[in-house]
């Protein structure tokens, strides 16, 4: 946020950022952190302090910390004032006021950053950094930023080095995906913001009600950068944003005036702010290419915002997946080297790779991510792969080894079944692992080693994005257990290329949600609804099924195709709704043959199935085509139409979506 040459108040500039956080919140976040300039203190002109305020908890608990702060002058004026705020959904350590944003060099603030992504070689910048005597005061991966920038700002050996360059020096040394905005106290009004691989947009505000065309722009001589000409847009607002595309709209609500202009960077980008100026370039070694950057306006309004078009959370949810099963494979997949890395793992590998068999554990959902993996984690692994319900197998005092790694699966990390069977396999000496979407959540504190699924917040009581990031987490860890099987290397490649492909064609299958609410409309006052299938998308079956019970309170189950004629066939007539899903995979023509057997019986079914296929389409009372993929990702975009169908069914039939009756969000009895 820049007023240039316009002093303001300390609690003026508090105010924007916080009003901004706050309009981040509903999403459910875990800490708050704001960095505001301090005052210029000495004859440099450099500010002796930036000053910052950290807190658990909702924005309203940081708002609050500032008033009751004596130490913080809030009426100072400031001439040169630039703030960056971050609201925090914990990823590598605990949420905490220690481990939120933004993050610092020293206990002088001399360079602070705000982050959103992995930085996946942080360990090893971190052991590098405190060889140096750099202290870290946090678990975070964020942390070595400041740290690294401080110790390239000191180790300089040109006397001035400008802030930009700084910057680029660091994100050379940085593997995974990050956007970044840093600020220091020797570069006092500027910023620099970054990305590579999370996205990062910067809005423009003028006070003027100018459209973006009218705002004259300079381009340098070596055509290199973008400047905004100050003298005519004196009082312009800048507003640097890390953000996630969805959360865009939010912090766009901050522009008062109709104009929501943004830029949208591109990778290796560097957007720098220094008196009132936006300037824009390459990385060096990206030279050459063009560092011009459209300047793009947004129509959203406040209504639409807030709401969006969505009706609830989970509908919200289910139209995220694009984004949220990128955010998993993010910084953790390199496609030029077919490679998956999996930070909070690879220090087990080795164990894992040794032991007698993988268990899969947990509840509803979660499990059915098991049930839906197992098949290409066998593969993968060559190793044996059972799933469990984690109420089942202490049921069962299910005998576990030492040499067993048991996976536990939640998107909470707080089920107290599958938390207490974590302690009793642990109590058997297995090695455990997370697989987790909150982390500092028991699940994740308690395990050995895990995985964090960067689904974001899950809000909804019916879980949609978890699934498919589960799916997606399991699946790479198959790929990484993998990797020196040379046998493997033809399916890992398909693999790898189906992960790169999955977040487009969820956008596509998210396009049917017309044609899925028309079925629906045929089916909501229907009191049952089977979900039939085998293979690879016998879990999808039984996840649809679980979506349609907790949110529709019809009945349905999900059968195994191959199952049909022992007994569930009995239910077929011509009244009884059944969703078939039959997709171009090993187990096609079997799940052909399941259909013959239930048109024989006057069953009329509706049929997932892929693309081109006239053969199923002829036999089908209607059907539902999908884009195809691998065989063993399919079920990522097959479960989709059956979240989106549950959500039409459980709103024709009048009831809340997010709140289902009996049911928590987190399972914490048992
Ligand atoms: C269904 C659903 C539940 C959960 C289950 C486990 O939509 O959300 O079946 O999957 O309660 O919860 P987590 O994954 O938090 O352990």
């Amino acid at each position: 946020y820049l007023n240039y040459r316009v002093p303001r108040t300390r609690k003026e500039i508090f105010d924007t950022l916080v009003k901004g956080l706050q309009r981040l919140e509903y999403r459910g976040y875990d800490s708050a952190g704001v960095g505001v300039d301090g005052p210029r203190k000495n004859d440099n002109g450099d500010n002796v302090n930036i000053c910052l305020i950290k807190k658990r908890g909702k924005v309203k608990a940081l708002d609050e910390e500032l008033y009751k702060n004596d130490s913080i002058d809030l009426d100072i004026e400031l001439d040169t004032h630039f703030g960056i705020a971050h609201t925090r959904w914990a990823t590598h350590g605990e949420p905490n006021a220690v481990n939120c944003h933004p993050h610092r060099s020293d206990k002088n603030n001399e360079f602070v950053v705000i982050h959103n992504g992995i930085i996946t070689n942080y360990k090893e910048l971190r052991k590098y950094l405190k060889s140096k005597g750099y202290k870290f005061e946090s678990e975070t991966d964020t942390e070595v930023i400041p740290k690294l920038i401080k110790y390239v700002y000191d180790n300089s050996e040109n006397d001035y080095v400008s802030f930009s360059t700084l910057v680029e020096r660091v994100i050379q040394q940085l593997e995974g995906a990050f956007a970044l905005v840093f600020k220091s106290i020797h570069f006092p009004g500027e910023a620099i913001a970054t990305r590579r691989g999370s996205p990062l947009l910067i809005g423009v505000r003028s006070k003027y009600e100018l459209s973006m065309e009218q705002i004259p722009i300079q381009y340098n001589s070596t055509g290199e950068t973008l400047i905004f000409n100050t003298e005519c847009v004196l009082h312009s607002y800048l507003l640097v944003i890390s953000c996630h595309y969805m959360y865009l709209f939010m912090y766009c609500v901050l522009l008062p005036c109709s104009l929501h202009a943004v830029i949208y960077l591109q990778d290796d980008d560097i957007a720098a702010v220094a008196e009132g100026k936006l300037s824009l370039h390459r990385m060096s070694r990206c030279a050459g290419e063009d560092p011009n950057r459209a300047i793009q306006t947004l129509q959203m309004e406040l209504q639409q915002i807030m709401k969006g078009n969505f009706k609830a959370f989970m509908q919200k949810e289910i139209f995220e997946q694009p984004e949220s099963v990128f955010n998993t494979m993010r910084g953790r997949i390199c496609f030029d080297t077919n490679t998956v890395v999996l930070g909070g793992l690879k220090d087990h590998l080795k164990e894992i790779r040794r032991c007698r068999r993988l268990i899969l554990i947990g509840c509803g959902t979660s499990f059915h991510a098991g049930v839906a993996t197992r098949q290409i984690l066998e593969e993968l692994t060559e190793l044996p792969v059972m799933v469990e319900l984690a109420s089942d197998f202490l049921d069962r005092i299910t005998p576990v080894f030492r040499d067993d790694v048991c996976f536990f699966i939640s998107q909470s990390g707080e089920t107290a079944d599958t938390l207490m069977t974590l302690r009793y396999c642990q109590g058997r000496g297995a090695l455990t692992v997370g697989v987790t979407n909150t982390v500092g959540s028991s699940i994740s504190r308690e395990t050995d080693c895990g995985v964090h699924i960067n689904a974001g917040p899950e809000i909804g009581v019916a879980s949609t994005k978890a699934y498919t990031s589960q799916f997606v987490a399991l699946t790479m860890f198959g790929l990484m257990m993998s990797e020196d099987r040379i046998s493997l290397q033809k399916r890992r490649l398909e693999i790898i290329n189906g992960l790169r492909m999955l977040p487009g064609l969820i956008k596509e299958v998210l396009t049917l949600d017309d044609q899925i609410r028309s079925i629906a409309s045929e089916l909501y006052q229907q009191r049952s609804l089977l979900v039939m299938g085998r293979g690879y998308n016998y879990a999808t079956c039984m996840e649809g099924a679980l979506k349609i019970k907790e949110i529709t309170y019809m009945h349905s189950e999900g059968i195994l195709a191959g199952e049909l004629k022992h007994g569930p066939l009995a239910l077929i007539d011509k009244h009884m709704p059944v969703i078939m899903i039959i997709m171009k995979d090993a187990c096609y023509t079997k799940c052909h043959n399941a259909l013959q057997q239930v048109t024989a019986r006057q069953g009329r079914p509706i049929i997932l199935c892929c693309q081109d296929d006239p053969e199923i389409t002829k036999n089908a009372y209607k059907t539902i085509e999908l884009p195809q993929t691998v065989d063993c990702l399919q079920g990522v975009l097959s479960v989709i139409p059956l979240q989106l169908m549950s959500f039409h069914l459980a709103v024709l039939r009048g009831y809340d979506v997010d709140c289902p009756r009996n049911l928590a969000k987190s399972v914490t009895v048992e």
